[in-house]
């Protein structure tokens, strides 16, 4: 992959940064932090049922729980996009010579989305969470997608996620009232995925740049349903009844309805603008998007 000069320059001194300044979770997170017992793990504008009447009746041993248990199907799907962002950054990897600009970068990148997915393991563990795996049907799309997607369908994938959690950590890191331990993941995450999102940026520069109609219209389909595949993660049926809903399913698609309004108004402007850059957005896929992601375009 060819880089322009100034991009080359700008990837560099991430590479520098990601050398000097790396953010070890074992030092940067208060691990032995001791509970109030007044802590909350999820803001109320990311808690699927937050806003509904359902939520206003629980009580707030109930909010916090509800919240702790959504915070873990969070944290589980980005770790879990993690590990297939790397088996794609490896894949990369043994297609490029180890003397190429980009293997260095993504070599860099690579440590650090190892390191992210060690340190949401140990956060589940010491918030003492136990989330549920992804569907099948999530496990099997994954998987097939990373073995036969191109790198350029990959990188936007991995972009298009990027860019969406970083809004859920921004909230998180920025809520005063977030257990310390969970603002801190936050925020270490936030850092350095500037890095990993800038990097995909300029890597699909070459693709998006000179892209005629119909690329532009698959890349902005990439990217609405990463979205979508991402956001059918975060709210499961079985938390509603281990939170004591005497009806869960209902309570669990209402809670879907919710989440996908809150999801569309609060985290997708920067994915909007980014399908915007390379114009991405035509009739088709704003109905596409309005349809799925519940966003006004
Ligand atoms: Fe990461
Ligand atoms: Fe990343």
């Amino acid at each position: 992959m060819e880089f322009q000069e100034k991009d080359k320059r700008i990837i560099e001194k991430m590479i520098k940064i990601s050398k000097k300044k790396p953010l070890l979770p074992e030092t940067f997170i208060p691990w032995d932090y001791k509970e109030k017992g007044e802590e909350i793990y999820l803001s109320d504008e990311l808690i699927s049922i937050g806003g509904l009447d359902e939520y206003e009746k629980l009580t707030q041993k109930q909010k916090i729980e509800l919240g702790k248990h959504e915070l873990g199907q969070v944290m589980y799907s980005y770790a879990w996009s993690e590990t297939m962002a790397c088996a794609f950054f490896n894949r990369r990897l043994l297609k490029i010579d180890m003397t190429d600009f980009e293997y260095k970068f993504l070599i860099r990148e690579t440590i650090e989305e190892y390191r992210h997915q060690s340190m949401f393991c140990d956060a589940i563990e010491r918030i003492d969470e136990k989330p549920l795996p992804p569907t099948s049907i999530h496990k099997w799309i994954a998987s097939l997608t990373v073995k036969i997607a191109p790198d350029s369908i990959m990188f936007l994938s991995v972009l298009a996620i990027e860019l969406a959690t970083d809004i859920y950590g921004n909230v998180l890191r920025k809520d005063k009232n977030i257990h310390p331990v969970v603002q801190k993941v936050s925020e270490l995450h936030h850092i350095e995925e500037e890095r990993h999102i800038l990097y995909a940026k300029l890597w699909l520069k070459k693709y998006t740049e000179n892209a005629g109609i119909i690329h532009r219209t698959i890349y902005a389909l990439v990217v609405i349903l990463n979205l979508y595949f991402m956001r059918t993660m975060y709210v499961r049926s079985e938390i509603f009844s281990h939170v004591g809903f005497l009806n869960p399913k209902k309570t669990y698609k209402k809670a879907k309805v919710n989440l996908a309004k809150k999801f569309g108004e609060l985290c997708l402007k920067e994915v909007t603008e980014y399908v915007d850059s390379f114009n991405g957005w035509n009739t088709f896929t704003k109905f596409i998007a309005r349809k799925i992601l519940k966003i006004s375009i």
